[in-house]
């Protein structure tokens, strides 16, 4: 059976799609289903209110910053929070990266105007280039293999540097140990082709990421996305936005959890300063009502979004801040766990939202703005977030 499947780029010619397919079917997964069970196990505690996540990294990865300096500075920069998190919380601080298969993006609309000529709009180096050309913008399958070669080589970078981070924790947490990696569940050609029966369990895992989430604009429940993921073990994160409703979360749990495991669901509340008072509650309620475990995180970037004069895309670090607070504020209120944080970040000195320490201002923006896609904290206010954080 056909579900409808919001979001997919419309490529020229299927053959070579399902081409590209039998290459990754045939290539070895990302990741293996003892580390997605790891991860499981790790999240089973968080959920017993035993630890805080920190998922982050770019809104989207782009393939020509696949590069040492760039990873250094990431990793850098997350085990910072991470020791921040740690000791402002008095808990372990389980790291997810959004990073290792970030590549595809999901756009307000399917083409791009520009001078009277309309092409597909970018969709994430995955799918097509972003230079505003024909060549550029036509959707090319073969970038799905370019996706899964960087994935590789990202995610042996993490190997390689998580070896040395390790030396804090202790034997019982050892499950948070790892750089685990996510992304969006989007482009089902790749993920699809990425998932594999575990013959241990008879169970089917999305090698490409040790877990991955249901974007706001594909979350409708009846439709591919949700049939993808009900399918597999993996941990699954669903994004919340102001437009999700007590019934549909309802719908979604059911189908994506149906035996209520513990560690299984990450709900990512990213509702914006405007919208959290009013609806957190509602939320928490038609949870609460349910019998199934989830763990809450907060994305404080995705519902604070706005323009400076010149029309660039930008958050305030103030306003993410303050949505984080409110966030921890309206759990604890009713003894709920905060489980952690979801943000866009980089490691980079970049200039893409305004406010912080170092007092970014609108007119700064445009100074060094690296991001493809939305705005991301630079490696000052990734810090200073995860500080206060630890004081909320
Ligand atoms: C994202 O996390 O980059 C994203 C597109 O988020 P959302 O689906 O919440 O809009
Ligand atoms: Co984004």
């Amino acid at each position: 059976m056909q579900f409808p499947a919001q979001q997919q780029p419309d490529y020229p010619e299927p053959a070579s799609v399902r081409y590209i397919q039998q290459q990754l079917q045939a290539s070895p997964p990302l990741v293996p289903a003892s580390e997605i069970q790891s991860l499981t196990g790790a999240l089973k505690q968080v959920s017993d209110g035993q630890g805080f996540i920190l998922q982050c990294g770019d809104c989207a990865e782009a393939f020509d910053q696949c590069r040492e300096d760039v990873f250094s500075a990431w990793i850098d920069t997350v085990s910072q929070m991470t020791a921040l998190l740690r000791c402002g919380l008095s808990q372990p601080v389980l790291k997810i990266g959004r990073i290792a298969g970030q590549y595809a993006k999901p756009r307000s609309s399917p083409d791009e105007v520009c001078n009277g000529i309309s092409l597909p709009s970018y969709r994430g180096d995955i799918v097509n280039g972003h230079g505003f050309s024909v060549a550029e913008r036509t959707p090319d399958p073969q970038r799905m293999l370019g996706a899964y070669h960087r994935a590789a080589v990202t995610l042996n970078a993490l190997r390689n540097n998580s070896a040395g981070l390790s030396s804090e924790s202790t034997a019982t947490d050892s499950v948070f140990d790892p750089f685990y990696v996510s992304h969006e569940a989007l482009l089902l050609p790749y993920d699809s082709a990425l998932t594999r029966l575990n013959p241990a369990d008879n169970q089917w895992y999305n090698g490409s990421a040790h877990t991955v989430w249901l974007g706001d604009r594909t979350s409708e429940p009846s439709q591919a996305h949700v049939e993808y993921l009900r399918g597999i073990a993996n941990p699954v994160g669903i994004k919340c936005g102001p437009s999700m409703t007590a019934e549909k979360l309802g719908k979604l749990l059911q189908r994506l959890n149906p035996h209520n495991k513990p560690g299984k669901i990450m709900l990512i509340v990213r509702l914006g300063v405007a919208h959290i008072r009013e609806k957190l509650p509602l939320l928490l309620q038609a949870v609460a009502g349910l019998n199934s475990p989830v763990i809450w995180l907060t994305d404080p970037m995705h519902g604070n979004t706005r323009s400076t004069v010149s029309g660039l895309k930008t958050r305030d670090f103030g306003t993410v801040c303050e949505e984080v607070r409110l966030f921890m504020q309206i759990l604890r209120a009713q003894g709920v766990h905060p489980g952690g944080l979801h943000l866009e970040m980089t490691g980079r000195d970049v200039t893409e939202c305004t406010g912080g320490l170092q007092k970014i201002t609108d007119d700064d923006v445009g100074e060094r703005y690296e991001s493809l896609c939305d705005p991301r904290l630079n490696r000052s206010q990734s810090a200073e977030l995860a500080g206060l954080t630890g004081q909320f």
